[in-house]
């Protein structure tokens, strides 16, 4: 039987998998060396989705090495950005890059987990995240929390390219379609999923409004 989209290769450690979903660390920190890395093209096609201006409050939940915060914050030069992530060497590594690209001071970055936001009701105009989704234990609480946190009119987009070994497009499609009736059931209107062909496969992106 081929593994689920978000399992472990099989023939992977799952030591270095679990760092995927919460790094820890001297390994954990490589692995936030290795994110940092990661698709610039899978990055702009989510960040396009988010239809940015310069005043917004944009909130990224798995956020990682910081590496989208620090991008999306050099495009909101009269708002701010926040984040949450449950590893506090990710918190470490996105607090660095954000001060060295000098972004810190409007930046709320928390250790915390997806399915309790520290954040006030209707505080963001835009909510998104990568590539974290398949790690949370409870995606309709976080929808929820998401539907709770975001402005009436707000965007998020949640978006998911699955990387285990052997994956193809219609684990990309089937998990999109899970992400789009979570958020549908926590209020999210207007909901619609992007894709777009990728290396090594498929991501999809689940766009809906508050
Ligand atoms: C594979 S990394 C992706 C990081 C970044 N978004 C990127 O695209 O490079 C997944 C991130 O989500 C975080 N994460 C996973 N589950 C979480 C949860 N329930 N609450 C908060 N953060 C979580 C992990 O700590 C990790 O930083």
């Amino acid at each position: 039987m081929r593994p689920e989209p978000c399992s472990p290769p099989t023939d992977s450690p799952r030591g270095l998998f679990a760092q995927f979903d919460k790094p820890s660390g001297r390994l954990g920190a490589f692995v936030g060396h290795l994110m940092a890395w990661k698709s610039g093209p899978r990055s702009r096609f989510v960040l396009s989705m988010l239809e940015l201006a310069a005043h917004h409050r944009v909130l990224e939940i798995g956020f990682g090495p910081g590496v989208d915060l620090a991008r999306v914050a050099g495009r909101v030069p009269e708002g701010g950005v926040a984040g949450i992530d449950h590893s506090a060497i990710m918190l470490a590594q996105a607090r660095t890059r954000l001060r060295r690209q000098g972004h810190l001071e409007r930046a709320d970055l928390r250790l915390g987990s997806a399915d309790l936001l520290p954040f006030a009701d209707d505080a963001f105009d835009r909510v998104f995240s990568i590539n974290s989704v398949q790690f949370w234990p409870d995606l309709d609480a976080v929808a929820h929390e998401i539907s709770r946190v975001l402005k009436p009119g707000g965007l998020a987009a949640i978006a998911m390219q699955p990387m285990s070994r052997g994956a193809v497009a219609d684990d990309a499609r089937r998990f999109a379609q899970r992400i789009q009736q979570a958020l549908a059931r926590a209020g999210l209107r207007k909901l619609r999923v992007s894709e777009r062909e990728l290396r090594p496969v498929l991501c999809c992106c689940v766009v809906g409004e508050g």
